[in-house]
């Protein structure tokens, strides 16, 4: 029988009970959407998983992502199965190294956006006993809800584009970045899409400013003045620390986040020669939405 323990912050909780391993029955299944819409960020330690059970308990809540900038960072055989590592094996990386680096929802940049992005820790870099690389987020719930009611009423009915190569051209001019620029046809695969800046969840039915710093780079039919005086604000805004929760990894720990209502940023605070290892699937919220 799983027990859950929150976090004492507005985000985070602890599953504990549930081997994911297994096929979940409804009831834990139903027990874990619903700790999804309370929590946002839900935590399962202790667990031991191959890719393929790591994409069956992903894909019991949408249909899984194939990154199209995963190229041969995926578990083989498991497309879905992306690698995250700062890992080499005779010079060659075996993973993306720096995947998340800086605060982004992900999926915001795809038609059908993400509800989940279920992350399995193989390797958390630890220096003096204190674990590194933790994965931050931010709550967008909250930071929609303490929005000055003016802005509230400006933005209701507006839309903004995202883009993913806003993201991925960032991390490309960081120095020592390894990755190279999206070719033409990984750009064409993901053009700018356009969604609401404020999105009702499924689940809490709360709302949330759906405007990550990451990938929003034009707010829809308004002046481009208008649009980055309204952008510049939101982006400072959501980034308040009131708004930021922590997850600190161990190995075997599942983290499953609600991309719906945060933003995250994996924190780069760990050496090339300290190891950081994840396995990631990405889940539609084409289910959650129906
Ligand atoms: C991601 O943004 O998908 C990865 C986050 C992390 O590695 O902590």
């Amino acid at each position: 029988m799983p027990s859950i323990f929150p976090s004492e912050h507005s985000l985070g909780c602890r599953i504990e009970g549930v081997d994911l391993s297994k096929p979940l029955n409804h009831y834990d299944e139903s027990l874990i959407i619903d700790a999804f819409g309370r929590f946002g960020v839900v935590c399962f330690p202790n667990q031991v998983l191959e890719p393929a059970q790591h994409k069956a308990f992903a894909s019991r809540f949408g249909s899984l992502e194939i990154n199209v900038a995963a190229g041969p960072y995926t578990v083989p055989n498991h497309p879905e199965v992306m690698i995250l590592s700062n890992e080499t094996i005779d010079g060659k990386p075996v993973g993306l190294g720096d995947a998340g680096q800086d605060w982004h929802t992900d999926m915001s940049y795809s038609t059908t956006i993400a509800f989940l992005n279920v992350l399995y820790a193989l390797r958390v870099p630890r220096r003096n006993g204190t674990a590194l690389g933790d994965t931050e987020f931010l709550d967008m719930c909250a930071a929609y809800e303490d929005l000055p009611h003016g802005i509230k009423k400006e933005i209701e009915d507006l839309t903004a584009t995202h883009d993913f190569d806003k993201f991925w051209s960032k991390m490309v001019s960081l120095p020592g970045s390894k990755r190279k620029p999206l070719s033409d046809e990984q750009r064409a695969a993901k053009p700018p899409v356009s969604h609401p800046l404020v999105l009702r969840h499924p689940i809490s039915k709360r709302k949330a400013l759906y405007c990550n710093v990451g990938y929003v780079t034009r707010i829809d039919n308004i002046s481009e003045t208008a649009s980055d005086e309204l952008l510049q604000f939101l982006f400072r805004h959501q980034l308040k620390e009131e708004f930021k929760y922590a997850h600190s990894w161990t190995e075997g720990d599942v983290l499953a986040w609600d991309n719906l209502w945060t933003m995250h940023n994996a924190k780069a605070d760990y050496k090339a020669t300290e190891i950081r290892s994840m396995w990631r699937c990405q889940t539609m919220a084409d289910r959650i939405f129906l």
